[in-house]
């Protein structure tokens, strides 16, 4: 993003487009989609709002979606209803040609933002100084900012995701002996445990700590260092709601996303992304009860579109992401117009200094997916 950009946003009033009805919003958004016809692709991410995810051409978890903006690199335009990471990706991943637009600058994530990269580079240091040679490798969960990414790349790293956690894992196990995880502690744990991992090979890195609140001896133990990120959202869904829908509803079974802690994790049946939760649940037969852990939006809308199955909210709190439901109607109308009247607003725009690297760790990601 550049502030020619952040300077139109803030400037941009949007008062009038909150005074449209729902039904004006739909139809000045599919007219303009005709207009602006194959110039623009909208990605949706599985947690967006309804009103905004039935008009992505593209629907998905963060892999498929940054899969399906490499493939349709015939699109001058990107919208990406998502969040900033998400977007950072399309970037990085797309060509020179094509231009990102995330309808909301102010759609971040709260758990990418955990991590950034004084912190990081100072714990790399750190191991370093305690583990000479190259024992560690880098491993970012996806949602993390480019120059996260771009360290991946240039340590020997990688990028992840919800979906191929495992597997790239298992690949930096088979160059190196140790891995430093971040930001999401939970993915992490989750991850390893499933792969025969033991929780005393396993360590808690606080970035806000000298040596992440580790002595040196259990630095030169563990195999794992997990960054101390977290998924405001997935934690509050707690073991004690499996328990409740257990004795409820015989036979329910639990889905739950792996930013979830390992105690929920643990008592659940199944576990994986939002695009593994979304057609678990559609394959399942008739008439089978589930209870979802993952954000709200996504929840809703299985139950609306399994109406012969029993879909159930894990949580009695309301889970949304707060930052995923910023991308509205009005949002993605106003950026759509601003393209047509060749303005376009909120470009995301990874510096170079970090494209190449990043674009290293996320092809890594790539090849192994
Ligand atoms: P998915 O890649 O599983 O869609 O997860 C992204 C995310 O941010 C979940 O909170
Ligand atoms: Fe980030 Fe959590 Fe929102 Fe996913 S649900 S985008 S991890 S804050």
């Amino acid at each position: 993003m550049n502030e020619h950009n952040i300077l139109r946003v803030l400037d941009h009033d949007l008062t009038e487009y909150y005074r449209y009805s729902p039904e004006a919003l739909d139809s000045q958004i599919s007219a303009v989609r005709k207009r602006l016809s194959d110039r623009v692709l909208i990605l949706g991410h599985n947690y967006q709002r309804d009103e905004v995810y039935k008009f992505a051409d593209y629907t998905g978890d963060s892999l498929k979606l940054s899969q399906e903006a490499v493939r349709r690199n015939d699109r001058e335009f990107v919208i990406f209803c998502g969040v900033k990471f998400m977007a950072e990706t399309a970037d990085i991943l797309t060509s020179a040609a094509q231009k990102i637009i995330l309808p909301d600058l102010a759609a971040g994530c709260s758990m990418a933002d955990m991590a950034d990269i004084d912190h990081v580079e100072s714990a790399w240091q750190e191991l370093k100084e305690i583990l000479p040679g190259t024992v560690v490798t880098p491993v970012t969960y996806i949602n993390s900012s480019a120059d996260l990414k771009a360290f991946c790349g240039e340590q020997g790293g990688l990028v992840c995701t919800s979906t191929n956690a495992e597997k790239i894992i298992r690949w930096a196990f088979e160059r190196r002996e140790k891995i430093l995880f971040f930001p999401d502690q939970h993915l992490g744990r989750n991850t390893c445990k499933r792969m025969g991992i033991s929780l005393d090979e396993m360590i808690l890195w606080d970035p806000d700590q000298k040596n992440g609140g580790n002595s040196a001896e259990d630095i030169r133990k563990a195999r794992v260092f997990l960054w101390k990120g977290f998924c405001s959202v997935h934690q509050m869904f707690k073991p004690e709601h499996v328990s409740y829908f257990r004795t409820q509803y015989p036979g329910i079974r639990v889905i739950v996303h792996p930013e979830c802690s390992m105690e929920v994790a643990d008592k659940s049946d199944l576990i994986g992304s939002t695009e593994y939760i979304i057609r678990t649940v559609s394959a399942a037969p008739s008439g089978s009860r589930w209870a979802v852990g993952t954000e709200l939006n996504l929840v809703n809308r299985l139950k609306r579109d399994n109406p012969d199955k029993e879909v159930y909210f894990l949580s009695p709190m309301v889970c949304m992401c707060s930052t995923m439901f910023r991308i509205d109607a009005q949002h993605l109308l106003w950026s759509m117009e601003q393209i047509e009247a060749g303005a376009p607003v909120n470009q995301i725009i990874v510096p170079e200094t970090d494209r190449s690297w990043a674009k290293v760790a996320l092809e890594r990601m790539l090849a192994l997916a």
